[in-house]
């Protein structure tokens, strides 16, 4: 069968090929990977321009983009990973948690595909997906090991105990710290997405210009909660506004940076301790942060801790995530049925069966 390019397949070469297709947010994404590790494409199209002007993503407008962005996506894809869909051994569909509208694109657009193509079908847990990504550029990291989960949506700790096991030992109680990063940001008024526009502007700030509130919980808790630095911010924002003082953006942005980042090395430090784990895999779009990849990076050296991170493009949404966690499912037996359904609010440590009804 010939590619969108016209050209024969060549890139298949007794390799196993996994796509994978995530929508579960503004992303539409769709990846190749050959043998579960070696990316040949990662086409990313990014709704972020649509969702600017709004200050966030709106469900519904996200929803009518990947239904006109999938198409040309996955032709893209194929055609950039030089094979045919005849050559794709499954596909991999993130099915929650996510907007379900969004969700539904992508999983209805892959059931269409594996029926019309007899192709296996693999249902993917979106942060399953992201810790995963860390396995794309790193081939000594295997299950069991701790994961540090940083995204718009979620902050986990949790053991992978393997592939498709996840035992959670921490949770945000309100805001995951990317969804922190994006209020403080719009207060600011540095505009959507806030995460990478505080990442750049603190680092002409002083982490120390004002202590805003760290906040750890009980003792020897592995949970966070971000939402009282948040508040602190505003509040600080409306005190120097009410007395007609200037603010320094950038303090405020690394003063924030420095209070959340403390806390979530701390934590997963913690977590070291008290799992015994020799190492620490960090997913989801805030590892992107530089700070916190620093961070992060220093505290395991200075305990001779492992330490993994995917490239930063593979910490935001992306399809490759999605193909390197379908292809190890795929492996173990874990497929979907074609009556695979869209799960917003799915579980990570108790969900994953529904992705298998
Ligand atoms: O993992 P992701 O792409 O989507 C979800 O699954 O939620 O994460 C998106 C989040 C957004 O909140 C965005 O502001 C944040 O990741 N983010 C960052 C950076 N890049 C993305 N936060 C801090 N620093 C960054 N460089
Ligand atoms: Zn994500």
């Amino acid at each position: 069968m010939p590619s969108s390019c016209g050209c024969i397949s060549n890139m298949k070469n007794g390799k196993h090929l996994t796509m994978g297709i995530e929508s579960s947010c503004d992303e539409t994404a769709i990846a190749v990977l050959a043998d579960g590790r070696e990316v040949l494409s990662n086409v990313i199209s990014s709704q972020i321009e649509v969702h600017k002007v709004y200050g966030g993503v709106v469900p519904e407008i996200a929803s009518r983009h990947h239904l006109n962005n999938i198409p040309f996506v996955f032709e893209h894809a194929l055609e950039e990973a030089g094979v045919t869909l005849d050559d794709i051994d499954e596909i991999g569909v993130t099915a929650g948690p996510g907007l379900a509208g969004a969700l539904l694109m992508g999983t209805a657009f892959a059931k269409a595909v594996c029926a019309a193509a007899d192709k296996p079908l693999v249902g993917v847990h979106h942060i399953q997906g992201h810790i995963m990504a860390n396995l794309l550029e790193h081939p000594d990291l295997k299950p069991p090991f701790l994961a540090l989960v940083v995204s718009g949506g979620h902050t986990h700790l949790a053991e992978v105990q393997g592939y498709n096991e996840f035992r959670i030992l921490g949770a945000t109680r309100d805001d995951a710290v990317g969804e922190a990063y994006d209020k403080v940001a719009r207060v600011l008024g540095l505009g959507y997405p806030g995460g990478p526009k505080i990442d750049k502007i603190a680092k002409e700030g002083d982490p120390h210009a004002i202590e805003f509130k760290r906040v750890y919980l009980e003792q020897g808790s592995l949970d966070f909660s971000f939402s009282g630095t948040k508040t602190a911010v505003i509040n600080y924002l409306h005190k120097e506004e009410q007395g007609g003082r200037p603010v320094n953006a950038a303090d405020v942005a690394a003063s924030f940076q420095e209070a959340v980042v403390e806390v979530i090395v701390n934590k997963a430090m913690m977590a070291l301790d008290l799992t015994g784990y020799s190492g620490l895999a960090v997913a989801g779009g805030v590892a992107s942060n530089s700070c916190l990849r620093e961070r992060l990076q220093k505290a395991c050296e200075k305990r001779g801790a492992k330490f993994y991170i995917p490239s930063p493009i593979f910490c935001t949404d992306n399809g490759a995530m999605i193909a390197a966690a379908a292809y190890h499912k795929a492996r173990e037996g874990h497929f979907a049925t074609l009556h695979l359904d869209v799960w917003p609010g799915l579980n990570l440590e108790s969900g994953l069966g529904k992705l298998e009804q």
